[in-house]
């Protein structure tokens, strides 16, 4: 199934010069959503992954019925302050300014295989970030896997030690 036409394209979205690729028409289509999920999945099936985890808010809509379909868990990525158990942090740059996302502590043992998802793969930082906080806590990370890939914004190059897998790429218009 080609999930292309469940993109949407808005022009000059969330400052004039962006074109931004809404993902909501694909979730409000259930077999297109159905579709992205069973992509997603059969690409790491049968890889033995403990969980998945994902930074809010959207990576969490693909993540719970990837970990699901995959029989893993599912770890919420969060930004600061929401998590109320014990939590590591992850600072890290943005074009302008920093940012700051947080796990629980024992959300992972040594070892676990877990799987990182997230709807689009621009600059590569909030991915990275989460990648890092699963090798702190001595996990492995088996890969990132995204809807949309934004190739002209070169993420991929900020996480190249990861196996990245993205559903649709985009370069440029
Ligand atoms: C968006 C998107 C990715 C991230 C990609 O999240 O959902 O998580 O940006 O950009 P990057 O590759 O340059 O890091 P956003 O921070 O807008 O928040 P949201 O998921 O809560 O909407
Ligand atoms: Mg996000």
């Amino acid at each position: 199934m080609d999930l292309r036409p469940h993109i949407r394209d808005v022009q000059d979205f969330p400052k004039p010069g962006i074109l931004f690729r809404d993902i909501t028409p694909l979730l409000a289509h259930p077999e297109a959503f159905r579709a992205a999920i069973g992509k997603m999945a059969d690409h790491y099936r049968g890889q033995n992954i403990k969980a998945i985890a994902a930074a809010e808010a959207r990576g969490f809509i693909f993540a719970a019925p990837l970990a699901l379909e995959l029989n893993a868990g599912f770890v919420p990525v969060r930004k600061p302050g929401k998590l109320p158990f014990e939590t590591q942090s992850f600072h890290y740059e943005l074009e302008y300014g920093t940012d700051t996302l947080e796990i629980h502590t024992d959300a992972f043992a040594p070892g676990d295989k877990v799987l990182l998802v997230d709807d689009l793969l621009a600059t590569g930082g909030t991915m990275n970030a989460c990648a890092k906080l699963v090798e702190r806590s001595g996990a492995i990370v088996v890969g990132c896997a995204f809807v949309i890939e934004l190739t002209f914004l070169k993420g991929r190059e900020k996480l190249v030690p990861y196996d990245v897998f993205s559903l649709l790429a985009y370069d440029g218009e």
